[in-house]
């Protein structure tokens, strides 16, 4: 149904992707086209990127279609609110308005965790999970998105959470691991230490762990011991893209 095909399209700090989005199916549509991200990726430079992609596929997805778009901050309103990882430019931006104009179409404007979630909970690794649910994502930065019975609770920024002194992303994420050349064993124990902080406070039934090292979940999910099952993401890079197509479909 060409109703259900809508553009999704993610913000990351190395490419911005996106695709028409099969919302029945959960499922791209067309091959994804990436194009990296400019150098400084301030909001006008992101912008022309993302309307170079909204062209390459307007023929699938039609003139006036609306489209979800991701960033890796947060969301509040259409405004981006922080700037951990891109270009402080982006904090207090109207980038909702911004892209509508540019665009010329419904936009939604969705937190990059956020947008991955809602892929998982409706068509992944969260499908028919009762209970309270949270995804976070391991890359540069570290994101979190929580849900209750299927309902997000946008922007929970647990990547941000103060552990052991320190901003729990810069310990923990993929980039530490990478940076810090870490062994695998050596990484899990920090990812022991942040999401045994996390359970203690949220008591999560199902902990669903993204982002591009989730690929390579079998060196260290099975190095932790949690008390609620913690799996891979199965929509793996793409869930951006389809979670940002959801919003722009369901919530506008
Ligand atoms: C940002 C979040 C984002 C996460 C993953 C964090 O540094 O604060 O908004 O979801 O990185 O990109």
């Amino acid at each position: 149904m060409a109703s259900q095909t809508i553009l999704g399209i993610d913000i990351g700090g190395s490419g911005i992707k996106g695709a028409p989005v099969d919302l029945q199916r959960g499922e791209l549509a067309a091959d994804r086209l990436r194009i990296p991200t400019p150098e400084g990726a301030t909001p006008e430079a992101v912008a022309d990127v993302v309307a170079e992609l909204v062209e390459h596929f307007s023929d699938e997805v039609g003139s006036d279609s609306p489209v979800g778009i991701t960033v890796p901050a947060v969301v509040h309103h259409g405004v981006v609110r922080s700037a951990a990882n891109i270009d402080r430019a982006w904090i207090g931006f109207d980038a909702d308005t911004m892209f509508t104009e540019r665009l010329g179409r419904p936009v939604h404007l969705v937190n990059d965790a956020d947008a991955a979630g809602v892929a998982e909970v409706h068509y992944g690794a969260g499908r028919d999970q009762q209970g309270v649910v949270l995804l976070t994502t391991l890359g540069t930065g570290i994101g979190s998105a929580l849900f209750l019975g299927g309902e997000l609770l946008p922007n929970t920024e647990l990547g941000h959470l103060e552990i052991d002194g320190h901003d729990a992303e810069s310990r923990a994420a993929s980039s530490a691991r990478e940076r810090e050349d870490l062994s695998w064993e050596e990484w899990a124990e920090r990812l022991q230490r942040y999401y045994s902080v996390v359970e203690a406070l949220l008591w999560p039934d199902l902990i669903i762990v993204g982002g591009g090292v989730s690929k390579k979940a079998k060196k260290f999910l099975p190095l932790l011991s949690l008390r609620a099952p913690i799996v891979p993401a199965e929509l793996r890079n793409e869930a951006g893209i389809i979670g940002a197509a959801w919003h722009a479909q369901h919530i506008g």
